[in-house]
């Protein structure tokens, strides 16, 4: 009996202790997930010509736990309804995300324009009469900063400085965003079940992530934490513009592809990557005005570097073997394939396509062919039968300098610069860590084994892993682009993705587009015709 009793205490101790640290502390704030459909601005936008009337819910908090900080828009999501669907329950959903670089990203605001002046794909978007929503988003430097919120008797408190923003949080911000628009499904213009998630670069990464990854139950804990609407985060379309995925393989893949041109190739020493501080991406950014790189100054790389990349090299024939993907034709591609051409001339399929196109509109034939000598055109000089691969490569490179060896998983993150992707897997107390077990290992300042809570931060980042996976519900349509010459992250990257949707049934639509960089949201006409068409 008396033991009984005692039990009976300890139990109500430890539920008091469990319910002290799960309650927020007072001062902290609770955010109700109900949205409110008479809350709104109103304004109106010129697409084209024509005046676009909308109602405007900004700033819009979609998790109940935000995280501590004074720069709340990173939990928050602007939302754009158009007149045509003030009473529309069935407009899709055009769901914009501004994540670059891996950084922390606010909401977009329909009113800005884009920075060659015409309209922003959001723009376009609510012109065409979708409803327009852009989540905000955690990233790789986004610090707790105490914030009282409307509490004014809240106790002062010492701002930790904590990293609150490193892997996976980005895309479980996003997870939560789309599940407090299904939350509120019934009550808010729009069809939570028509969501086309759109980004570039990071945030192609992100949306393909999310476009991927739906539902799985992964995320779950990270998602309670923040206090998500308990409901699903899959969506209907993914637009992912030069994705910078598959982290966990991007450097080896990066040196498979480049490791070839090592003894013609520059070295990077420079950042210029907004907010990516020195060293972040490893070089100037090409999309950045005032930004010209005289190749000719920069030093080629050393002998380590080298043997640094063949090692990185040498590792890929292997993955590729792993992903078991299936070409056109029905052949599967083998490790050995990444070393016997098959596989080069696959990629090499995708670069022809889009050359052929361009050649096919361009008005002055001949001087195309002399722009592009690496073109190597059959007899009849109209169809293009093969490229020269490392002068496709060298004219790739004399764009923009190649990243440094490792591209992304820098060995100089303990002590030298560091990556931004580096800084993505940093720890609430870390900044920066190696992500891989290659460069992990490689870098001297890490002790011990390559940590599995490291590892699994990275699986959590790669869309590569949730295709069609169990307890998974991957987006059925899948719009992919990368440019021809873009060097942020190997072809192989994107081609193996669209290889691996189209294998798993997904439906993807999947380019290299020609001379494009690194950057997105181009060919506007296409991407909405597209989204047009996918039911
Ligand atoms: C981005 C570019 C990179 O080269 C990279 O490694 C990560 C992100 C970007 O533009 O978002």
């Amino acid at each position: 009996m008396k033991n009984n009793y005692l039990g009976c205490i300890c139990f109500a101790l430890a539920g008091l202790l469990v319910s002290c640290t799960t309650a927020k502390p007072t001062g902290m704030r609770a955010e109700n997930l109900t949205f409110n459909p008479n809350a709104y601005t109103t304004g109106s936008i010129t697409v084209d010509g024509k005046a676009v009337n909308y109602r405007a819910y900004e700033g819009i908090t979609y998790v109940a736990n935000p995280v501590e900080t004074t720069h709340t828009a990173w939990q928050q999501m602007n939302i754009y309804v158009p007149e045509s669907a003030y009473n529309d329950q069935s407009a899709p959903i055009f769901f914009k995300n501004e994540i670059g670089g891996y950084m922390p990203a606010d909401p977009a605001q329909i009113s800005a324009a884009s920075r060659d002046g015409s309209p922003s794909a959001i723009q376009r978007a609510l012109a065409k009469g979708y409803v327009v929503v852009s989540p905000g988003a955690r990233g790789r430097t986004s610090q707790e900063v105490y914030n009282p919120g409307d509490n004014p008797f809240a106790p002062a408190k010492e701002a930790s400085g904590d990293y609150i923003g490193k892997a996976p949080a980005a895309i479980v911000d996003l997870k939560a965003a789309v599940r407090y628009l299904r939350y509120n499904d019934a009550v808010m213009p729009g069809d939570a079940e028509k969501i086309i998630s759109d980004g570039t670069s990071a945030g192609g990464a992100m949306s393909a992530l999310l476009g991927a990854s739906g539902n799985n139950p992964l995320y779950e804990t990270y998602l309670k934490e923040i206090g998500a609407a308990d409901t699903r985060d899959d969506i209907f379309a993914v637009i992912s513009f030069c994705p910078i995925t598959d982290l966990e393989h991007a450097d080896m893949s990066y040196e498979w592809l480049y490791s070839t041109m090592n003894d013609i190739r520059k070295k990077n020493t420079g950042g210029g990557f907004p907010g990516g501080g020195a060293g972040a991406f490893g070089s100037p950014d090409a999309r950045m005005p005032g930004n010209p790189v005289n190749q000719s100054t920069l030093p080629v790389l050393r002998d380590d570097e080298k043997a640094l990349s063949a090692e990185l090299a040498a590792l890929f024939p292997e993955y590729l073997g792993s992903l078991g993907l299936v070409k056109a034709d029905g052949a599967v591609l083998t490790a050995a394939d990444a070393l016997n051409g098959v596989y080069l001339n696959y990629i090499k399929e995708f670069v022809i396509v889009s050359a052929q196109e361009a050649f096919n509109k361009a008005s002055d034939k001949n001087s195309f062919k002399s722009t592009y000598s690496w073109l190597v055109f059959d007899s009849t000089g109209t169809v293009i039968k093969d490229i020269n691969f490392p002068v496709y490569l060298a004219y790739v490179m004399d764009k923009q300098p190649l990243k440094p060896v490792p591209a992304f998983d820098s060995l100089g993150v303990l002590g030298g610069a560091s990556s931004g992707e580096n800084d993505t897997f940093g720890t609430a107390a870390i900044n920066g860590n190696n992500f891989t077990g290659f460069s992990w290992y490689k870098n001297a300042a890490n002790q011990g084994t390559f940590p599995d809570e490291i590892k699994e931060r990275a699986y959590l980042m790669n869309a590569m892993n949730f295709i069609g996976a169990q307890n998974t519900d991957t987006a059925q349509n899948w719009y992919i682009r990368h440019g021809t010459i873009d060097r942020d992250t190997a072809f192989t990257v994107s081609v193996n993705l669209y290889t691996k949707l189209l294998n798993k049934g997904y439906d993807v639509n999947y380019k290299l587009a020609w001379e494009r960089p690194h950057s997105g949201d181009y060919n506007l006409d296409e991407v909405f015709a597209w989204i047009a068409g996918i039911k």
